[in-house]
């Protein structure tokens, strides 16, 4: 649109100038339009360089966040791409879970978060039409490893601190860091919201819920965890909004009394109010791993608002 109409300002200033003088210039400009096309927006930006002292440092400012964007990749073609650090925390040689495990993982994350996931048209779900292709790609950044005695770590973010014994997160604005150690108290994973501190900022979780190869154990066996943190991650609640018919503050998902385990029974409904079916397939409720497959398109606004320019999360862009 700018450039319209700045080749719309050039045409009229052309024209007038060239009122005076048409007849003689006619058959030159003709033969000229014929040899090579004509731009002048270098010969416009050269004058309002001229005018307009602060011109040049905007255009380099530009040109620098050009070169950084290029360079660490981060929307390519389009699409947000996250990179993750794995900090893996073992006692037992178990708990030091291969790279491959932890490939797994981001397998799984790339899938549920582009509508590959194989389970994604799973029949009779009521919600197929509002099922999203969040569209966030992610991307094995590093491995950090480290030896410890720890038997169990908690939920006080002790894992994310040298002080305790765990590891400090690499980048935390740029990058996802991903815990990988054993919480203990039958907790599968746990996450930090967006506004929290950096140096806490990622997502901790069990090895043997990590990833769908090596000790990933079943019922939590197919990366669904870390696509449920990741969720919480980007700023989505719960679906039972955390109280007995909560809102999760998303309007394209039911209201439900509770959170759901297992996997509930196609036609499972809510006692709230209207008994709506219950959404027990999506990621962010507590079913089994192969019981949930989908993000909903009002959960995907939630998570791309936060990426936005202005976004509590756009260091990631
Ligand atoms: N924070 C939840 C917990 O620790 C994670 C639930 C994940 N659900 C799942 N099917 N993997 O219980
Ligand atoms: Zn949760
Ligand atoms: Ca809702």
């Amino acid at each position: 649109m700018k450039k319209i109409f700045v080749l719309a300002s050039v045409l009229i200033l052309g024209f007038s100038c060239q009122n005076e003088d048409r007849a003689i210039e006619e058959t030159n400009s003709k033969d000229l339009e014929v040899a090579h096309r004509g731009c002048a927006s270098d010969e416009v930006l050269q004058k309002q360089l001229i005018a307009d002292p602060g011109l040049a440092k905007r255009m380099q400012d530009i040109e620098l966040q050009t070169a950084k964007a290029i360079s660490e990749g981060r929307i390519v073609n389009g699409v947000l791409e996250i990179p993750v650090v794995f900090n893996v925390l073992y006692r037992t040689t178990a708990e030091n879970i291969s790279t491959a495990q932890l490939q797994s993982q981001i397998d799984v994350l790339n899938k549920d978060f582009n509508a590959q996931n194989s389970d994604y048209n799973t029949a009779n779900n009521p919600y197929s039409s509002v099922r999203a292709n969040v569209g966030i790609r992610f991307v094995l950044d590093q491995v950090i490893r480290k030896s410890t005695t720890k038997t169990s770590w908690g939920t006080n973010d002790a894992m994310k601190k040298t002080s305790t014994g765990g590891i400090a997160p690499t980048s935390p604005t740029t990058k996802l860091n991903y815990w990988v150690c054993t919480i203990g108290g039958g907790i599968l994973g746990y996450a930090q919201f967006p506004g929290g501190s950096s140096a806490t900022d990622g997502v901790a979780i069990d090895s043997k819920y990590t990833g769908t190869t090596g000790t990933a154990t079943y019922p939590f066996n197919l990366g669904r965890t870390a696509t449920h943190e990741v969720g919480h991650w980007m700023n989505l609640r719960h679906i039972w909004g955390d109280a007995t018919c909560g809102s999760d503050l998303v309007s394209d998902t039911p209201t439900h009394n509770a959170a759901n385990y297992g996997v509930p029974a196609v036609g499972h409904k809510s006692t709230c109010s209207g008994t709506p079916l219950e959404m027990y397939m999506n990621y962010m409720d507590y079913t089994d791993d192969r019981g949930m497959y989908m993000f909903s398109n009002g959960q995907k606004s939630r998570m791309l608002a936060i990426f936005n320019v202005g976004g509590s999360r756009a260091s990631f862009r």
